[in-house]
């Protein structure tokens, strides 16, 4: 045990002393404990006091906490100190360099068939057509039965369907549009004539996917009703389109083909930009590419939404999106468009 005679003085310089050198937190605490903690020098001193005469007890007391209280403070400041250190050195290697470049960030883009969609858009509106749209889910009514195609029609089977149970109905009379041309009929429904409508819209067709076939596809209905419009504006029209889409020098040919809302029915190709008409594998060695179906809209038709059918005529047409994009970028798969593979898509 220290002694109270040890000169109390001796224990102050030296506290100060070694405090002056300590450079961290863990030898600073050691040194508290070794002054100040509870088996401390100081603190040993004090308890000592008790066994003195009153005198001593009285000058060396005020003098032991004197000096535990010059221990404290000094104590408390350089704790104070480390922990400002402390701080300072995290802000420090926390600090924004606000000048230096951030990380690029990967650029997006428009999907080939989002593209490729808005360039045949903009072809029939700088022709005058507006854009309409209809929906995805749509009734038998407007999707065959309107459309002259009732549910014995041989027809039905160019368009495998996605149907889809409607119990309140009691019969199987909602599907998946399996083209765009409801919208014939329900556009006819709500206008008047003169029409001119663009209508994009997914279709869906329950088929086997392969090359060329797709169980989704963006199709594009064109429909123009008016006072004595002839087949020459349905050529023209689309010839133009042709032409705007594929390059001036195209050719156009139309070749009878059927469905049962046109008469005549017509298909469109235009002569192949690959081969120029010797013929290649695009287009089947025939030299010739078929891009939609079309025709003019059946007297039926015009006289079922209730329009003059002596005096308004039209024509219709449909297209298929992803072909023109498979043609356009000479892509040889239409399911690379919808695999959703970056390396193919970033190519756009
Ligand atoms: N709807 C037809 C199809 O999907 C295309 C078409 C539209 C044909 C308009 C004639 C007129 O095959």
């Amino acid at each position: 045990m220290t002694s109270v005679s040890d000169p109390i003085s001796e224990i102050e310089d030296a506290a100060m002393r070694e405090l002056a050198v300590i450079s961290d937190a863990t030898q600073l605490e050691a040194w508290r404990l070794s002054y100040l903690g509870r088996k401390g020098k100081l603190t040993r001193i004090l308890r000592g006091l008790a066994d003195l005469p009153l005198e001593q007890r009285r000058s060396l007391g005020a003098e032991a906490n004197r000096i535990k209280l010059r221990l404290e403070t000094a104590h408390r400041e350089k704790l104070a100190r480390f922990e400002q250190d402390r701080v300072a050195q995290v802000t420090e290697g926390e600090r924004l360099d606000v000048t230096l470049p951030g990380p690029p960030l990967p650029r997006g883009g428009l999907h080939p068939i989002t593209r490729t969609l808005q360039d045949v858009l903009r072809v029939f509106e700088s022709m005058g057509f507006q854009v309409a749209e209809g929906p995805e889910i749509e009734w038998d009514y407007y999707n065959f039965e309107a459309l002259r195609i009732p549910a014995d029609h041989p027809a039905r089977d160019m368009w495998d369907t996605l149907w889809i149970d409607c119990e309140r109905e009691g019969r199987r009379s909602m599907l998946l549009r399996t083209h765009t041309s409801p919208n014939q009929i329900r556009i006819m429904e709500r206008t008047q004539p003169p029409i001119r409508v663009v209508v994009p819209g997914k279709c869906y067709r329950f088929e086997a996917t392969d090359p060329t076939h797709e169980w989704m596809m963006t199709q594009v209905e064109g429909l123009a009703i008016d006072d004595g419009i002839s087949m020459a504006d349905l050529k023209g029209t689309l010839a133009e389109f042709a032409r705007r889409i594929f390059g001036e020098e195209r050719k156009v040919a139309f070749r009878c083909d059927y469905f049962p809302f046109v008469e005549p029915g017509m298909e469109l190709r235009i002569d192949c930009f690959i081969c120029r008409g010797a013929g290649c594998r695009t287009c089947g060695r025939t030299g010739w590419i078929e891009i939609l179906g079309a025709g003019m809209v059946h007297p039926e038709i015009i006289a079922n939404a209730g329009y003059d059918p002596d005096r308004y005529t039209g024509f219709a047409f449909g297209l298929g999106i992803e072909r023109i994009a498979l043609l356009r970028h000479g892509v040889d798969d239409i399911r690379h468009f919808y695999a959703n593979d970056l390396r193919f898509l970033q190519q756009f």
